[in-house]
């Protein structure tokens, strides 16, 4: 019987080994949970990297055993591989060219052929576990060879792709060397997704002045083949999260981390430690809030937690050093004997620790220079209870399409995160409600398992239009 295969640079569980032992903790990650319930149904699989070198074939032979009872696949990477493909390719020219940082990129031609070879080895591995008339269901921008190097190895299968990250415009994607092969790895898919409607434009755009294929209403017709690109706005498990601020062991730690802050007022920031998240932009707008508003010292506090991630790389190395002098900056300059204007926590926690710190929250500030989605302002919003709190979130994000209730700021223009402070901290609990309740309602209906289903529909759609595209 024909069987989804999904397939994405990590795998939902982390592997991790301790004293010899192996063990894996499952990821809390938005596409782990949205596809949870998916590929653990009958043969379905997924495939990807367990997140940890492993070199011994028996230690390999028993992650597989291992793996196989819940529906996973591993892909073993080597030292070098996760330094040229994970760390370079991926994430020193590829992560900072699509999120306009181009000026971080680096074009190495050794790092372009690991990650060919990566990708090749995916395919090796999938192509093992697939039958002819498999779904193979392909993430993200660590395998955008993979759809036609599938292609080609299983011509008849039916091939989704979907970018979590954005596209970006012409100008910045043509300075990749390697643009055209990445768009021919691309177009083998028979559906290729994106976030937003901009970025399905961006990426049209950028198949016809590259590789000259035009299209029609989302329809790209390449020599041989047609395929569909759209877009399909990412949820979250809406439930999952509004249920989880409503647990008696949250609520307990909500009130244990209140009474530790004496301020009246608590602003949230989570985030990945990355450049596009524009952490030291908004710690900058935080210091001048309290410059032109002294009446708020003593009277808002802002949690800033950062998750590690990438730390390998220079620039991520760098970031991190510039947000913690940041902080013992401005915790300096205006903290008192009972106020630290910044609590700082580099380090990431389990749900119940976050689902408390968003009920505590009355303030989210979410402010990234650039980001496909972004997935913690839809966890805070299904995470207010009483339907109180103000969500200020950055034009550059995905979410800001679908968000048009928050305070929407552009993260380049600190006066305006400045006045959005204010207005947050003073905004009446009456207006709070009627934009709280109005993004609550639209995250709840557009929720990830929503996004799965229109996905899936899509692509069976696509395929039934091809055949009869074929036939015409
Ligand atoms: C972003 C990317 C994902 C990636 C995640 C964590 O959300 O879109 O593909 O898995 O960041 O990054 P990491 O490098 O730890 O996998």
């Amino acid at each position: 019987m024909a069987k989804l295969i999904i397939v994405s640079n990590r795998l939902p569980v982390k592997l991790q080994e301790k004293d010899g032992e192996l063990t894996y903790k499952a990821s809390e990650g938005g596409l782990a949970t949205g596809l949870g319930s998916i590929y653990k149904k009958k043969d379905n699989l997924w495939i990807g990297w367990p997140g940890l070198v492993v070199d011994d074939p028996d230690k390999q032979s028993k992650i597989v055993e291992d793996l196989k009872d819940e529906n996973m696949h591993p892909v073993f990477l080597t030292e070098s591989e996760i330094k040229e493909f994970y760390e370079g390719f991926s994430n020193e020219t590829l992560w900072p060219t699509f999120h306009y940082f181009s000026q971080y990129a680096i074009y190495d031609q050794d790092l372009w052929e690991t990650y060919v070879e990566v990708n090749q080895k995916y395919c090796d591995e999938i192509v093992r576990q697939a039958g002819p008339d498999d779904t193979i269901w392909v993430h993200d921008y660590q395998l955008l060879l993979l759809p036609s190097m599938l292609r080609e190895k299983l011509p008849d299968s039916t091939i989704g792709f979907f970018q979590h990250i954005p596209f970006p415009s012409y100008e910045v994607f043509r300075l990749l060397p390697w643009r055209k092969q990445i768009l021919e790895g691309m177009l083998g898919a028979d559906l290729v997704g994106f976030h937003t409607y901009d970025d399905m434009r961006h990426f049209l755009s950028s198949v016809n002045r590259i590789t000259g294929y035009g299209s029609m209403h989302g329809w790209i017709y390449t020599n041989t083949r047609s395929l569909l690109v759209d877009s399909f706005p990412m949820g979250i498990d809406y439930e999952k999260y509004a249920r989880t601020a409503e647990l008696e062991e949250v609520k307990k730690r909500e009130r244990i981390y209140r009474n530790h802050i004496s301020s009246e007022k608590i602003i949230i920031s989570i985030d990945r430690l990355d450049y596009s998240k524009g952490i030291p932009q908004r710690l900058m707008a935080f210091d001048l809030f309290l410059e032109k508003y002294p009446e708020f010292h003593e009277k808002v506090t802002l949690v800033v937690q950062v998750v590690p991630s990438r730390d390998t790389v220079d620039q991520y190395k760098e970031l991190k050093e510039e947000i913690e002098e940041l902080v013992g900056r401005i915790n300096g300059k205006y903290s008192t004997m009972n106020w630290n204007p910044l609590q700082y926590f580099y380090r990431s926690y389990p749900l119940e620790t976050i689902s408390a710190f968003y009920r505590m929250a009355d303030i989210a500030l979410v402010t990234p220079m650039r980001d496909g989605m972004n997935l913690v302002c839809k966890e805070y919003v299904a995470s207010r209870y009483e339907q109180k709190g103000v969500l200020i979130l950055s034009e550059m994000a995905g979410a800001s399409k679908e968000l048009s209730d928050a305070l929407l700021i552009n993260p380049n223009d600190i006066n305006q995160i400045v006045e959005a402070l204010h207005r947050a901290v003073t905004m009446p609990e009456e207006e709070q409600k009627v934009h709280m309740t109005s993004m609550q309602d639209t995250l709840k209906r557009y929720n990830i398992h929503h996004w799965v289903t229109m996905f899936m529909d899509r692509l069976s759609y696509v395929k039934i239009k091809q055949l009869s595209l074929a036939t015409s």
